[in-house]
């Protein structure tokens, strides 16, 4: 892959609207870029999208387009040297219907976005997959910190209808499959629980982890945490492995691997006024601790923001937006 002057180079953000997505924007502008395609569901509102920057509001294109519609997506995907493709659904609910709820826009929505890039010549395509690709992976060795080579077991999450996890396994597996037929560059990112502040009106599933968190939730994340990442810094690593030539394969991007009872200790030291559940023993078993897990990030050059700040912008943004009330320490 050879680089490209950003000033002649459009790129296609597809889940646009959404908190990776608007960030992603927000960074891609930030960087020189000076047209992006934003990709948005049909009707979802994008207004916040248009007063990230100042370029946003007059070099930002919004294409909607459901993934599964080829066409929508092939017309937002056109004239892009890259594609940053973001969109899949991410809740904390379970689906009542997995098949058309969660895996099929997961897996064909990202078989839709690869054709468009395939026929239009795109030099390559960054997909947001997840360490829900990666973990829960029962059959890892426990002396073993998780790292790239980590595949989640699909079959210890169907048991346990885990279908988020299925989904972005699939979608990834489809993608490097296609990736190695068909000849397109894809590079993949697997972020970890992802924190800072709200660009999008809603509440996205990664930070209502943390509110649920802080108001005194005892869920362990079991499945699906290694640790948290600044969302900035899930954007700036989309960017650079779009940008670095020599990038290829999978890229975890976290702040250090911990136990979620861990972060939870964290995050109480910090708001010591919310009701914050401290957990005995460990929730995630076995789980060996690494501080820099993202290696072949730091490789690249990623510096990691502390998680600190990350949860401290996550609450400050949350407070602002209503999502958090007034709930004060129960002793
Ligand atoms: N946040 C995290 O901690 C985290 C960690 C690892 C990986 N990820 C991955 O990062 C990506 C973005 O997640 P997020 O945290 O930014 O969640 P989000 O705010 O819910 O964003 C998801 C986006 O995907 C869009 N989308 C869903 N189904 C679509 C479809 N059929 N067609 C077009 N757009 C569709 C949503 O549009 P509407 O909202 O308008 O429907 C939304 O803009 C996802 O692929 C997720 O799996 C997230």
């Amino acid at each position: 892959m050879t680089a490209e002057p950003k000033q002649n180079a459009a790129v296609c953000v597809t889940g646009a609207n959404g908190f990776i997505g608007s960030w992603l924007v927000r960074t891609l502008f930030d960087n020189g870029y000076t047209t992006v395609n934003a990709a948005v569901y049909p009707g979802s509102d994008s207004t916040h999208l248009l007063t990230l920057t100042k370029e946003a509001n007059t070099n930002l294109r919004i294409f909607e387009a459901d993934v599964l519609d080829y066409e929508a997506v092939e017309k937002a995907v056109e004239g892009c040297v890259g594609v940053f493709h973001v969109a899949s659904p991410c809740s904390l609910d379970d689906p009542k219907d997995p098949e058309k709820e969660l895996l099929l826009p997961a897996v064909q929505g990202t078989i839709n976005v690869l054709e468009a890039a395939k026929k239009l010549k795109v030099r390559r395509v960054v997909l947001t997959s997840s360490i829900s690709a990666m973990v829960p992976n029962p059959g890892w060795s426990k002396d073993k910190v998780f790292d790239e080579t980590s595949w989640t077991d699909l079959d210890y999450c169907k048991s346990r209808k885990k279908w988020y996890p299925v989904s972005k396994t699939l979608a990834e597996k489809a993608a490097m499959e296609f990736a190695e037929k068909n000849g397109v560059d894809v590079v993949a990112i697997h972020p970890s629980t992802c924190l800072g502040s709200l660009q999008q009106p809603y509440l996205n599933a990664s930070c209502a982890v943390l509110q649920q968190l802080l108001q005194g939730s005892k869920e362990t994340q079991e499945y699906h945490w290694l640790g948290a990442v600044h969302v900035k810094d899930v954007a700036k690593a989309q960017v650079l492995l779009f940008e670095s030539p020599e990038a290829s394969g999978r890229y975890l991007c976290t702040n250090g691997i911990y136990q979620f009872g861990d972060f939870a200790e964290r995050v109480s030291k910090l708001f010591p006024e919310f009701p914050i559940h401290r957990f005995n023993g460990e929730t995630q078993p076995g789980l060996m601790v690494c501080e820099d897990a993202a290696k072949r990030l730091i490789d690249l050059g990623l510096v990691f923001t502390p998680v600190e700040d990350a949860v401290r912008e996550t609450v400050e943004s949350l407070k602002a937006r209503g999502f958090l009330g007034h709930q004060m320490s129960q002793s």
